[in-house]
């Protein structure tokens, strides 16, 4: 039935066998995410503050005991018991006295950073970019100034989340192409460019058969313009998702400041000139505000003049 996912102990969406025992992920949305821990004997293993302020964790013991040791205060927590962690600061270590599996609830994603199946489409990412010096890091500095321009915006920490993975993933569906044509240092042929127009669909491909299925529209549709111009699908107007509108901008900035096979790097003031130019015609000027307030706090460029508005008769 619609909007019901249903889950057996047998097949979680990815499992990862370490040392000390087994992090399985049973559900995610958003920022949202429901791991099943089990942790060997006479293993410990730690909790530590977060990153940011809004992590909030919650720990259900399912069977086995721990140990919980805070200063010289000692507790055993039992099958069944339970503890929560917000806005917490030093450090506690847990000794697990006997065979230990828990539930973990955090709205704090962690698992991609292990999950075999993000981590290879990350490998991809990388590979692509080795091939080519004048791509090499390009994932990289995308997702960089694609968190800086999304951190200027109201955006739910779900799509913060989302953009973040999206971005580093944005080109692996250029693996397809040939590497000639990808560094071919003159004008692509109209064939040679059709292929090139294949990356967003087949990266987006890639993407949905993990548990991250729901960045395959931001790679879809990360190269799609307010006009209709981009591709693959010529999408317009709010059609194009802010995720891939960012993304998009972030791109952009990236190609045009750094050398390609066939032409040498613009200037930041270029590049950002051209972007702003392209205002409501290509990318959404809530994207463009947010990007042109990025690069002046950080002084890579000087503004230009705000387009003549119809000035407000009083
Ligand atoms: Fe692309
Ligand atoms: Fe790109």
């Amino acid at each position: 039935m619609k909007g019901i996912t249903l889950g057996s102990k047998e097949k979680p969406l990815e499992i990862i066998f370490q040392e000390q025992g087994s992090l399985s992920l049973l559900s995610r949305k958003g920022p949202l995410e429901f791991l099943k821990q089990e942790v060997a004997e006479g293993m410990g293993f730690f909790i530590y503050p977060a990153e940011d302020d809004e992590t909030f964790e919650f720990f259900y013991l399912l069977e086995g005991e721990i140990q919980y040791e805070e200063d010289h205060d000692v507790r055993v927590l039992r099958e069944h018991d339970y503890f929560s962690v917000y806005k917490f600061e030093g450090t506690v270590i847990f000794k697990v006295l006997k065979r230990a599996t828990f539930l973990w609830c955090t709205n704090n994603p962690i698992f991609y950073q292990i999950s075999k199946d993000i981590q290879e489409l990350l490998g991809i990412a990388k590979e692509i970019e080795n091939k080519d010096k004048y791509t090499f890091n390009h994932s990289r500095r995308v997702q960089d100034m694609s968190m800086k321009i999304a951190r200027k915006l109201d955006l739910r920490k779900g799509q913060l989340h989302n953009i973040f993975l999206a971005s580093g993933l944005h080109d692996i569906g250029k693996v397809n192409i040939p590497s000639e044509i990808l560094t071919k240092p003159g004008k692509l042929t109209k064939e040679e460019f059709d292929i090139i127009k294949k990356h967003p669909q087949d990266g987006a491909d890639m993407v949905e058969p993990t548990y991250y299925e729901d960045i395959y529209d931001i790679i879809l549709q990360h190269h799609e313009r307010l006009d209709g111009s981009g591709y693959p699908i010529g999408l317009k107007g709010n059609a194009i998702e802010i995720e891939a509108q960012i993304i998009g901008v972030a791109d952009t900035f990236d190609a045009m400041t750094n050398d390609r096979a066939y032409r040498k790097a613009f200037t930041a003031q270029y590049a950002y000139e051209e972007i702003m130019s392209l205002t409501d015609i290509h990318f959404d000027s809530i994207v463009t505000k947010a990007f042109e307030q990025v690069l002046l706090e950080e002084e890579l460029v000087i503004p230009v003049k705000p387009p003549k508005k119809d000035e407000e008769t009083t």
